[in-house]
């Protein structure tokens, strides 16, 4: 795996990523959310090591990213919400699920054979180059095992991926640090089928009243990703703790001491101040760190669930989540 980093020159290294992945290999590369593992969405071949190499279900279908709103047009239909969702917020941490127009050449393992896309125009501006140079649309996950934490720095991509892929881009930590927003726009009406940092009330605003995610997960997901355990570290997770036991770890949020804190085995806060969008950025370094302490269990600190606190509830509870 060859690893470029920002001192490198510009050009040439979105010259190299293209090149790669023309030849239908793997780049993984930053966007504002996490760390995005990418293939030429138009070439089954290149699509499916990416499968390969995270060791992902196959029905579990890949987002196309594009440099902007009039190439996502050009491989899906937009409903008026879908419309008025990407001129909102793209480019940004949102994906929007949409019918495929007939002739999208996105390969149907990147979709799982589904007859809808997810479609996501990132803002981050070296993803935004590296879209624009391949003018072909890019399938990215996250840059991760499968079932492993999000990467939010490049040495998170390395020490899951390192010697399967064909090159890495170190653009510096992801400003967000969670999964974009995915939201279907299909018949029935937008409806949010992961939470991110574009909020529901953002959501609200520009698409009117949501409709409900079914509750069971389990039972034929709409987003098949949405499995309930998933961003899974291997230490256990108790949310939502009054008081810390012995031998865990703590993940706080804000300043509340809680009881038998001081005995911790290891500490992180995701905000002092209690801010969520620091919080956001931090929440999957700070698992990936604590986990790697080699504690069983990790208590976490209460964290109020509006804005973008509902995406980071959906992550805690999907990593505590049995399995
Ligand atoms: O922020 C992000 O979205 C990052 C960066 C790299 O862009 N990507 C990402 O991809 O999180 P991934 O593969 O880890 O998550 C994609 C999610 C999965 O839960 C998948 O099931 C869902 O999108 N998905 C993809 N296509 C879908 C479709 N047609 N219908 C419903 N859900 C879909
Ligand atoms: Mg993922």
């Amino acid at each position: 795996m060859q690893l470029l980093t920002l001192s490198a020159p510009y050009t040439s290294m979105i010259d190299r990523a293209a090149e790669i992945w023309l030849a239908g290999g793997l780049v993984a590369f930053p966007t504002e959310t996490v760390y995005g593992l990418g293939a030429d969405a138009t070439n089954p071949l290149a699509v499916a090591k990416i499968f390969a190499a995270k060791g992902r279900p196959h029905f579990n279908p890949l987002i196309a990213h594009l440099p902007s709103l009039a190439a996502a047009m050009a491989l899906g239909r937009f409903n008026p919400a879908a419309l008025a969702l990407a001129k909102a917020y793209w480019p940004g941490p949102m994906t929007l699920v949409v019918p495929i127009n007939p002739d999208c050449p996105v390969c149907d393992l990147a979709r799982a054979g589904l007859d809808t896309l997810a479609l996501r125009v990132p803002s981050h501006p070296l993803a935004q180059a590296l879209l624009h140079r391949l003018a072909r649309p890019v399938v990215a996950p996250s840059a991760n095992r499968s079932g492993h934490v999000s990467p939010t720095r490049a040495e998170h991509v390395s020490s899951d991926l390192a010697g399967r892929i064909d090159l890495l881009i170190d653009g510096g930590a992801a400003s967000l640090g969670l999964e974009s927003t995915i939201i279907a726009c299909l018949a029935e009406g937008p409806m949010i089928l992961r939470p991110g940092a574009i909020t529901r009330a953002m959501v609200e605003t520009v698409a009117g009243t949501l409709h409900n995610l079914p509750i069971n997960a389990d039972k034929a997901p709409i987003a098949p990703g949405q499995l309930a355990s998933h961003y899974a570290p291997r230490a256990r997770l108790r949310l939502s703790v009054s008081a810390v036991r012995p031998g865990e770890a703590l993940l706080a949020f804000g300043s509340p001491s809680l009881r038998g804190e001081d005995q911790a085995e290891f500490r992180a806060n995701l905000s002092p101040s209690g801010d969520l969008i620091e919080a956001a950025a931090n929440l999957y370094r700070m698992l990936r760190e604590l986990d790697a302490t080699g504690v069983a269990a990790i208590a976490v600190a209460p964290i109020p669930g509006d804005g973008l606190g509902e995406a980071i509830l959906d992550r805690l509870q999907r990593a505590a989540a049995p399995r």
